[in-house]
Order: C-alpha cells, then structure tokens, then sequence
C-alpha cells in the first residue's frame, strides 16, 4: 500500500450521515433575522423559500443526521468519491509534506455541488414542490440542481450571472439537456432584474442579484421553491459526506491531516471537507490547521465586516451575520465565477472569528499559473476555483521544503475545469489581468449594510 495514488472506499461505506457542526460550536450562531422586523426568524418565515425538512435543518443542533436512501441512491452514481495522494505533484515539488486531494469533479456536473443538490431535490420532491429557482455564478451549482430536477422530476429555472452565462455558453447547454432552463442574471424577467438594468443596462450581473430574481420568482407560486446552492447550514451540512469519506480513507491509509485546504465562495466546499475534522478537534481530537482560500478581488473573510447583512442584492433574503462586502458589492467579472460572492456561509464567518479557520487571499493569475502546475503533475484540469486551495497547498508544500516537516496536506479538489477551458485560453495567451476591487468600491457596498439594533 505504500505506493497507493487512488484511496478508495466501496459503495457499501458510503456514510449514511451527514455531519451538523452547530452540535459541537463552542460558541452558538448568531440568530437569523427578518429583514424587515429585525426579530429572529422562525421555520414560518422560510416556509415560502424552501421546503420543511430543509428548514429543520437549517435550525438543527443534532449532531449526525441521516442520509435519506433515496439521495444515497444517486450518490452511488460517482461516490464514494477518491481520495487521491499527490505522489506526482509531491515529487515535482520536490517536497516532504504528504499532498491529498479529495477529487469531488467524479460526479456529473463535475463539482462537489451535486451533493446538496440531489438532497434539495428530494426534500422538495417529497413535500409536492414541482418547481425549483435557483442563481448560478459559474454555472456548476445550475447544472447540479438541472441534474437533479432530472433525477426526481422538478421543473428548474436558473438566473446565470451575466459574465459567467457569456463565458460559458456550454454550462447553459449542459442544465438545458438535463431539462432547465436557463436565463442571463439580470434579466427582463423578474421586477429586480428590471430595476438593475434601469439604472445599468451593461451589469455584469452578481450572484447577489441572481439570487434576488430567483426569490422573487420562487414566492410568486405555491407549487416553487428557491434553492441556494451554497453559504445556508443545510447545504454546508449536505457536503460534509466529502470530509467524512476522507477521514476514512485517511484511516486506511493510517494518516491524519495536520492542515485542511479548501476554496471558499459562500463556503460549502471548505466546509464539506473541514467540518468532520474541525468537529473532532472541537470535541477534544487533534488540532488541525484550516485555510480557507478566496480571490483577491472578492476578500469577503481577509477584508470584510463580520455583520449582520442581506443574501441579496434587493434585500428579499433575511438578514444573516457573516463576513460581508455589503450586499451591492459587484466583484470584477474574473474567471472564478463560484468565488465572486458578497457574504459568506454563517457557519465559516462565525468560525473564522473565533480563530479556528484561517483565511487568505490570492490573485488568479497566481491560482491559474498553480492550477497548471498541479494539472501537469496529477493529469487534472481543475475549475478555476479550486486552483485557489491548489495555489495555498502548494505554497504550504513548498513551505515544508524549506523547513524539512513532512506535514499532510489535505485539500478539496472540488470541481474540473472542463468547461472553464475560455479561462484558461485567456491565461494560457496572457490575456488575463489581476483585477483588484478598488478601495473605494468596497467600501461603498460596506457604507449600505443594515443597523440592526443592539449588535
Ligand atoms: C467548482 C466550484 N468551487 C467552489 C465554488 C464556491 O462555492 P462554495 O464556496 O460554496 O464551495 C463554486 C461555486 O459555484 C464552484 O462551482
């Protein structure tokens, strides 16, 4: 076994539990609250938005909570997913530290998205919901949620971000073949999209007005629902299957990471690789370092708030406390197009604050420049979000060849970058620039956060 690349689990270990965090937080979650009364919303308020079971878990502090057979099911088409050691990258590098990545790009909209997408559509197909709306930044959350409105018969509507949408005509085509339909964010369709264009008819759009024409669509009908593919504590919840697999495979390989990596955009894949292990060490198991990596020109952990601020763009969204860079905050249209979120996942912002995940920032030209390097060594393209976690994994391998530790290095390799091959046509010919957020418009979008009262 010394020699192992690939760490398998068979279908008959895929875990039959997800893993909630807010069973194990030191400290609870800050409320969740109206965005008009300012009161702490209850399971009635989201009811428009998402289905029941979706909302209990959203509140829930049970520690493990059961995969239902059906989802399992369709997991069995690409999971268990591998655990792969970087015997080929390790010895480019040239260095001691032991390099693994958890590949989620095996499943078939090639990202770790699908793994809350499938359980969406479940709950929502069981509660007798025949629509979905969601938003897509860089088009792999609407090609999951179109994959499993395929699987369990949903109607899906999709709002693309409008610079992703003309990046990647073959993301649209993909939700389409699986039934979806698929519109540039924003649109003429929704009263908040209208409104966007009115003040500028060439947005670019952002996952923030995305989201706010999906919701509006979603409470328009008693048959729709909204689904949020990232950044709510169900679906961070729904992607920790890919941390639990890893720690077994880890176990059959007898190691233990020292330092957990992973992208962060609203935060789920981080989560769904670092949550079983940061639970562990929360309940008195070994300290483990966690990076979460973020683009530069949207530093929502290294730079923004931690506030109480709206999801949306059109504040249709209750208000959440996370890190923010105010909810009209319009990232540069750069090719990580599941990184250019304004917020981030209540869960990681509430653990960053207390010091137990570690975040920082890269350029892409540095990410694309690592993602290469990885891609040439492993033989994997990855999408141009991951290159993020590729680029802080690197770096700490080459950290450790200066210092001689051997650490192990575990990263989430959340998605291939199939259908990203335009971003990497633009590195590749030197077209693409490092775009940094002005000052000034950050701090515009932080100057429209809400004051709510008392925190
Ligand atoms: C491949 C990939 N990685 C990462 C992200 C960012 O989302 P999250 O931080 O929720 O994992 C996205 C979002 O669309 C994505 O498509």
């Amino acid at each position: 076994m010394s020699d192992t690349v690939k760490i398998l689990l068979p279908e008959t270990e895929m875990p039959k539990q997800w893993y909630n965090i807010n069973a194990d937080l030191p400290v609870p979650l800050a409320p969740v609250l109206h965005p008009v009364t300012h009161k702490p919303v209850g399971p009635d308020d989201l009811a428009p938005l998402f289905p029941m079971a979706v909302i209990e878990q959203e509140m829930s502090t049970e520690r493990n909570i059961d995969i239902p057979d059906p989802v399992r099911e369709v997991y069995r088409q690409w999971r268990p997913s591998p655990l792969f050691r970087a015997r080929r990258l390790e010895k480019a590098l040239n260095t001691p530290a032991r390099i693994y990545y958890k590949y989620e790009g095996v499943s078939p909209a090639g990202s770790h998205k699908p793994n809350t997408a499938i359980a969406q559509a479940f709950y929502n197909k069981a509660e007798g919901v025949k629509r979905i709306t969601t938003e897509t930044g860089a088009g792999q959350w609407g090609s999951s949620l179109a994959l499993a409105g395929a699987m369990f018969d949903l109607e899906i509507e999709v709002f693309m971000v409008k610079v992703s949408f003309n990046q990647k005509p073959y993301r649209r085509a993909f939700m389409e073949s699986f039934g979806a339909t698929c519109t540039a964010s924003p649109s003429n369709l929704t009263a908040a999209g209208r409104a966007i264009l009115a003040d500028n008819p060439d947005s670019t759009g952002s996952l923030g007005i995305a989201i706010s024409e999906a919701v509006e669509l979603a409470v328009q009908r008693d048959d729709t629902k909204y689904a949020l593919g990232s950044v709510l504590n169900h679906v961070l919840l729904h992607q920790t299957i890919a941390g639990i697999e890893a720690r077994r495979q880890l176990e059959m390989v007898d190691d233990y990471p020292d330092m957990v990596i992973g992208c962060t955009g609203g935060g789920s894949n981080f989560a769904g690789i670092a949550f079983p292990f940061l639970g562990e060490q929360l309940r008195g198991g070994k300290a483990v370092e966690f990076i979460a990596v973020e683009p530069a020109s949207c530093p929502t952990l290294t730079q923004g708030k931690f506030a109480y601020d709206w999801g949306d763009t059109a504040h249709m969204t209750p208000l959440t406390k996370m890190h923010t860079l105010g909810s009209a905050f319009v990232p540069p249209g750069f090719h990580a197009g599941g990184l250019r979120y304004h917020g981030m996942a209540p869960q990681i912002s509430h653990l960053t604050d207390l010091g137990y995940i570690k975040p920082r920032a890269y350029g892409q030209l540095e990410c694309f420049a690592a993602g290469l390097e990885f891609a040439r060594a492993e033989g994997i393209i990855p999408a141009p979000e991951a290159n993020h976690a590729v680029k802080a994994t690197i770096d700490e391998a080459i950290r450790c060849r200066e210092t001689g530790e051997s650490k192990a290095l575990l990263f989430n390799l959340c998605g291939h970058g199939n259908f990203d091959m335009q971003a990497y046509t633009d590195y590749l010919a030197g077209k693409l620039k490092e775009e940094d957020a002005s000052a000034a418009e950050q701090s515009m979008a932080l100057a429209g956060l809400p004051s709510v009262a008392g925190l």
